[in-house]
């Protein structure tokens, strides 16, 4: 899967929602599910930079996209069940959910963690997927083989020193995921999540200043992965965190 080459048009008439899509992999997942056919809704914070990824899929001829300006940190649950009703009205159903937006909090030690940075980062990075999910498990479940896949770390398995809100909240991540995945184990609804492993992104350059970003894959390099989960290849699938990177 790592290698994984889908057809072209494997995804042609699915309707697929990529959070933070404007920057860093959101950004290159967008593109390369909309290059392979689906119908790519770009939620995001900053509508300017998802309005230049709209317009950049609409100038390759792949299908047009949706735009849906969001910021998670201050969205509530009747924002996430006025999407889901839209996107039921619109399309009629969701094949897939990339939760891949979030946010790195500050590196510090866990007794500096101020409550604001902590309640920030899981507000962020696991509440939001939790009333999101929430919404959307109806419309989700309208698509023949829906796909959710949720973005973890090297730290969402593991703690690492001074890494506190962050790596909690990808611990929390994967939990999630494996809660839904085992409660919908008899339905065609699958659950996993994607580790992406040190990709050359603003957030990576944010987290290892000093670290020159040309000796990292570029999100284009790992896109493999994110195909293949998305993809009907992976329908028998669930429950699982995928390394896009491994060691
Ligand atoms: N890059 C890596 O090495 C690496 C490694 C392991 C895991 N990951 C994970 O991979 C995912 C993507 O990371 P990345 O490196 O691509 O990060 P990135 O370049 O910082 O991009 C993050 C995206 O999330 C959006 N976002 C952040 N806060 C938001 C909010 N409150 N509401 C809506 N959108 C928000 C950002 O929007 P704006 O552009 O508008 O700020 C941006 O589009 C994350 O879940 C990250 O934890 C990355």
């Amino acid at each position: 899967m790592l290698n994984f080459s889908p057809q072209a048009n494997s995804l042609k008439n699915k309707i697929i929602l990529v959070t933070g899509a404007g920057d860093g992999i959101g950004r290159a997942v967008s593109l390369s599910y909309a290059s392979f056919g689906a119908t790519v809704i770009l939620l995001g914070r900053t509508v300017k930079k998802l309005e230049k990824v709209y317009d950049e899929i609409v100038e390759k001829g792949y299908p047009e996209p949706a735009i849906v300006p969001l910021d998670l940190k201050g969205a509530t649950k009747k924002h996430y069940q006025d999407m889901a009703s839209t996107i039921e009205n619109q399309f009629g159903r969701l094949d897939g959910v990339l939760h891949n937006a979030s946010i790195l909090g500050h590196l510090e030690p866990f007794h500096q963690i101020s409550e604001d940075m902590y309640d920030e980062v899981m507000q962020v990075n696991v509440k939001s997927q939790f009333l999101m999910t929430q919404a959307l498990l109806d419309v989700l479940q309208l698509a023949p083989n829906g796909s959710v896949v949720f973005t973890s770390s090297s730290v969402g398995n593991k703690g690492r020193a001074f890494w506190g809100s962050y790596s909690i909240s990808k611990f929390a991540t994967e939990g999630m995921m494996q809660v839904l995945a085992d409660e919908y184990a008899n339905s065609s609804l699958r659950f996993n999540c994607i580790n992406p492993g040190g990709t050359r992104t603003t957030m990576r350059a944010k987290a290892f200043p000093g670290e020159d970003p040309k000796t990292l894959k570029t999100p284009e390099q790992i896109m493999p992965l994110y195909l293949y989960l998305m993809s009907d290849d992976s329908s028998d699938k669930t429950g699982n965190t995928f390394v896009a990177q491994p060691k």
